[in-house]
């Protein structure tokens, strides 16, 4: 007999529910005795005992289901060891919860702040398995997260329906797309939709080499220019400032977004109409791509795996197409970005993209 807790933490993302599928369909099938409880509302369920004793049920009907049955939220890292505002102390409560329920092992979905907790109850004692998830795909350790190829999708679509509209009007278009402080998002949505220039935070961009590009591509006859923005893109100045001074600077910040201040100052340097599209969290909803729902059923069953072979402390992923477990301390808080000079940035640059640099 086995007894597993599973939550979802951190923000939501495609095919969160085929992972838990996995796990649990798995579970069920090969093991004659097991019990999943599911804590709703991410570790918040875990500290103050809100779960529910799930059945195999609960996993039928739910692998093209957006969102997460187990309801999610964002735990900071940062305060977990701060006691709530009624004084709990939040990773006792936790591990007080798992105790008494008797599990053998949890299994947490989560993104980067995730793991960093998941990775303080394996250091508790607690028996942790993560799997990544997050449309960012900034875990270090796997190769792919599960969410990302599904939000590649939607930004992708945003931007296809961009170039109707940039190409009728002929004027400067901006879509901005998420992905936190890394690129991956922007950059693979901004290759397949065809983005004329790429701005990623790894790659800090200078203006007016983004005018130069522009400019260009006017002067060869073309109508309209499309960016591809990642929220998280920074200008040269701005990366060279100290995290201080750059928190000062962005609480002073005039408009809503990097976006926003790119156009503002495409238009005062070239006098061209821009607009902003942002996309925001339809890339994190909606029905999981096939590959995501392969790559989630993957990684669930793993997580299985593991359980019946009483491996724990692991996070499941995915490196040169392979299914791995890599030890939760070695990938907890460490992040993936983009490598400037990686080859896909190199292949970009051969068509024409610009990254501003
Ligand atoms: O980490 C996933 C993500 O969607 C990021 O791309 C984005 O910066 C952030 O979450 C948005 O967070 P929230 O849903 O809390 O606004």
């Amino acid at each position: 007999m086995k007894r597993i807790g599973m939550l979802t933490s951190g923000g939501d993302c495609q095919a969160l529910n085929a992972a838990m599928r996995g796990v649990g369909k798995a579970l069920y099938n090969c093991m004659k005795e097991v019990e999943i409880y599911g804590f709703l509302d991410g570790y918040r369920g875990l500290i103050y005992g809100n779960y529910r004793l799930m059945s195999s049920s609960d996993f039928s009907g739910i692998l093209t289901k957006g969102g997460t049955i187990l309801g999610s939220s964002r735990t900071p890292f940062k305060q977990i060891k701060n006691p709530d505002e009624n004084g709990l102390d939040k990773v006792e409560a936790m591990i007080k919860h798992y105790n008494k329920l008797k599990l053998d092992c949890l299994v947490i979905l989560g993104g980067n702040g995730t793991h960093k907790t998941a990775n303080l109850l394996r250091e508790e004692g607690l028996n942790v398995i993560t799997l990544p998830k997050t449309i960012d795909n900034d875990l270090y350790g796997t190769d792919m997260t599960f969410g990302f190829q599904s939000a590649v999708d939607v930004a992708t679509y945003a931007i296809d329906c961009i170039h109707t509209t940039a190409a009728s009007h002929g004027r400067v278009f901006i879509v901005e797309v998420m992905g936190h402080k890394v690129g991956w998002l922007t950059l693979n949505a901004g290759i397949a939709g065809g983005a004329d220039i790429i701005l990623i935070p790894e790659i800090p961009y200078d203006i007016d080499k983004i005018v130069d590009a522009i400019k260009t591509r006017s002067k060869r006859g073309s109508r309209f220019t499309i960016l591809a923005v990642a929220e998280g893109a920074i200008s040269k100045e701005d990366a060279a400032l100290s995290k201080k001074e750059y928190k000062e600077k962005m609480k002073n910040r005039l408009h809503p977004s990097v976006s926003y201040e790119i156009a503002a100052q495409i238009l005062e340097k070239t006098g061209q109409e821009v607009r902003v599209t942002v996309p925001g969290h339809t890339q994190r909803g909606g029905s999981p791509c096939p590959y995501d729902r392969v790559l989630a059923s993957r990684f669930g069953t793993e997580a299985a795996n593991l359980i019946m072979n009483d491996e724990y402390g692991y996070m499941v992923g995915i490196v040169n197409r392979e299914i791995v477990k890599v030890p939760l301390a070695e990938v907890a808080g460490k992040l993936k970005s983009v490598e400037p000079d990686a080859t896909i940035v190199k292949e970009a640059k051969m068509m024409d993209i610009s990254f501003g640099d």
